[in-house]
């Protein structure tokens, strides 16, 4: 079910962080992987890493904001493998500024990154795809695309929020051939789990996306938060109504 033996994936923004874990994971499950990031010597150093491992792995220096540089991710990656059937769009960031601080160039590069990022590389990797059938992507959004958090800035916020739309229009255009999925990390400590977030629970959200599993999985959002947007039972919840907060005691 998770054997992804002869495919190939391209995971952006993958020399560290969740992409890193991402690649690691596919590999495991046997897909060819290929690193596409600005950091090449950090994404050498992690290719290297996987090499040990007997994954198949080249790093391509890709801005993924530059839609040549998206085409010639694609044109290298099927040069070297012969196609590509899995597109991770998790190359990603924020600005912690707030609105009243983010100027507009701020703003642009914030769109530029999270959002026109992944449409690049969608769009350049499309007719591929297209052409064998059977392609999936998947869109690392964030729980910043579901609610507004205290995390990010208005850029970051609206280019998530951005993403599950765009994620939804792709997978309506590029069916059958492609199946396009949103999945967004998120939570902390507060949520009804206890703790953050880890590179390897985004990792085995993405390997269900892109599996066989998941084969009627489409134009959805995974939420990987650990169910942290709906917050902790709070423990005055387990004493008597007359121990509850104050506040309460009023309504
Ligand atoms: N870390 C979190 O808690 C969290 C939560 C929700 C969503 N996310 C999302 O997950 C994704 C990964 O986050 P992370 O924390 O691992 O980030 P990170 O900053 O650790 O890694 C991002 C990677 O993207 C690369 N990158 C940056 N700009 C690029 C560009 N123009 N072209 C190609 N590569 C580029 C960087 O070099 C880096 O390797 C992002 O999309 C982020 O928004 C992260």
């Amino acid at each position: 079910m998770f054997d992804l033996d002869g495919e190939t994936a391209i995971v952006t923004g993958a020399a560290q962080g969740f992409g890193r874990a991402i690649a690691e994971r596919l590999g495991e499950a046997g897909s060819n992987i290929v690193i596409a990031d600005i950091q090449v010597e950090k994404a050498e150093n992690t290719a290297e890493e996987l090499r040990e491992e007997d994954v198949a792995v080249e790093v391509v220096d890709c801005d993924v904001t530059d839609l040549a540089s998206a085409q010639a991710l694609i044109d290298a990656t099927v040069e070297r493998f012969g196609g590509v059937e899995i597109l991770v769009n998790n190359a990603g960031g924020a600005t912690s500024d707030r609105f009243t601080d983010l100027d507009f160039d701020a703003w642009f590069d914030g769109l530029a990154l999270n959002l026109s990022g992944p449409f690049n590389c969608s769009k350049a990797v499309a007719p591929e795809m297209r052409q064998h059938g059977d392609g999936r992507i998947v869109n690392i959004s964030s729980m910043a695309g579901r609610n507004v958090t205290v995390h990010g800035d208005a850029s970051y916020t609206a280019a998530k929020w951005g993403l599950i739309g765009l994620s939804k229009h792709t997978a309506r255009d590029l069916g059958p051939d492609v199946r396009v999925n949103a999945l967004c990390p998120g939570g902390g400590p507060n949520g009804p789990l206890g703790r953050g977030v880890k590179g390897e629970d985004v990792a085995n959200g993405v390997l269900f996306l892109v599996s066989d599993l998941a084969d009627y999985v489409n134009a959805t959002v995974l939420e990987v938060d650990g169910g942290g947007h709906v917050n902790a039972r709070p423990d005055y919840l387990d004493k008597p109504p007359e121990e509850w907060p104050d506040f309460l005691q009023d309504q």
